[in-house]
């Protein structure tokens, strides 16, 4: 078992360092322009260890072969699958990111296409395997952990290209989940990172798209303790990291994360937002909707507290109502 996940790791090991030489080639050349494009230049490549697949069948295969892995090996690692006759490579004429679990070692990859034609997703992720768990993988996590530990502090991003921006812009504490929702297993981890910090903040960077903060709220139902402890930073015209860092700089992308709302009082807004509450229909619609996101906030004075602050979104003057009408939930749940 053991040595499998060795042999395992081995081959990712040395698959990172085949496309990372391939990135120098000719048939690269879309790959980095595509990084070039992105603001990445060759030394960020380097850092976090960038590479191409090539687009042929069997590139990775046969120069794993000659290193003496088994297609079996291959196959069960990921880095290759199953075909009519022999086992092709999984990633062909993708942009590579190196996945690295927290001690360092390559455990996968993230893929992205390079042209619109290509089949398949834009990124393509290595599936599950013995060494690759996703709910449990955070992009980044080798180069943050140190940083995160230190400042008591993670910033969650959502893809390979943002937690690039945000390390280059000097937030040294961005991760990301790789193409899956952060989830239980991503809060133990940061957890064990972020110990019994009781200043520690997890704070979340979305590009706009309501899908991702609904995921975001999602994750922290059962988990209160942590949402106390989170908070969101929506990007200005929903620029992700990387755009922001394109568009307007290093500095925009570092007062992003500093300009962050906690998540309770963002679900809150968000709410609020939806409603017309300069009428009292609009008032009570809105009630209706948020006094339960309130209520089922379990410490009774950070309770207390958003109810008063969620009059005050609503521009409820008579703040008692709103405090006993959160209290009258609160008892039920
Ligand atoms: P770029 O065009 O590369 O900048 O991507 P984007 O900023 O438009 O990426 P998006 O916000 O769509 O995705 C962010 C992250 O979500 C990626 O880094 C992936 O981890 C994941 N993701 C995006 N699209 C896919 C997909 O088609 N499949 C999977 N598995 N993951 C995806
Ligand atoms: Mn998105
Ligand atoms: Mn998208
Ligand atoms: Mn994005
Ligand atoms: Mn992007």
């Amino acid at each position: 078992q053991q040595g499998d996940r060795t042999r395992y790791v081995e081959a990712h090991k040395a698959a990172a360092r085949f496309y990372a030489e391939q990135l120098d080639g000719p048939e690269a050349e879309i790959g980095r322009r595509f990084l070039a494009e992105r603001g990445f230049d060759q030394a960020a490549a380097q850092h976090f260890g960038v590479g191409y697949s090539p687009a042929g069948w069997d590139h990775l295969v046969r120069y794993l072969r000659g290193r003496g892995f088994t297609d079996k090996e291959l196959i069960v690692s990921g880095l290759a699958q199953e075909s009519r006759r022999n086992p092709i490579d999984r990633f062909r004429g993708r942009l590579m990111w190196p996945i690295r679990d927290i001690s360092g070692e390559v455990v996968g990859f993230g893929a992205r296409k390079l042209r619109d034609d290509d089949n398949g997703p834009k990124y393509l992720n290595t599936p599950e395997t013995p060494i690759y768990k996703k709910s449990q993988v955070l992009y980044g996590i080798d180069l943050a952990k140190k940083d995160i530990a230190k400042s008591g502090r993670a910033v969650v991003v959502e893809g390979y290209t943002d937690v690039m921006a945000c390390h280059l812009a000097g937030v040294t504490t961005a991760i990301a989940t790789c193409g899956t929702a952060f989830g239980g297993d991503h809060v133990k981890i940061l957890r064990r990172l972020l110990m019994d910090n009781s200043r520690a903040r997890v704070i979340f960077t979305f590009d706009g798209d309501a899908a991702g903060q609904r995921a975001a709220l999602r994750a922290f139902e059962d988990d209160q303790k942590f949402a106390a402890q989170t908070s969101i930073a929506v990007s200005p015209g929903g620029m992700d990291p990387c755009d922001l860092r394109l568009d307007q700089g290093d500095e925009a992308v570092a007062k992003l994360i500093e300009t962050s709302t906690p998540l309770f009082e963002f679900a809150l807004r968000s709410v609020v937002g939806d409603h017309e509450v300069g009428t009292p229909e609009g008032q009570a619609a809105a009630l209706e909707q948020a006094a339960p996101i309130v209520a089922q906030i379990k410490d009774p004075a950070i309770r207390h507290g958003y109810a008063v602050a969620l009059a005050g979104m609503l521009g409820i003057l008579d703040t008692q109502f709103v405090v006993h009408r959160v209290a009258t939930l609160a008892r039920r749940a």
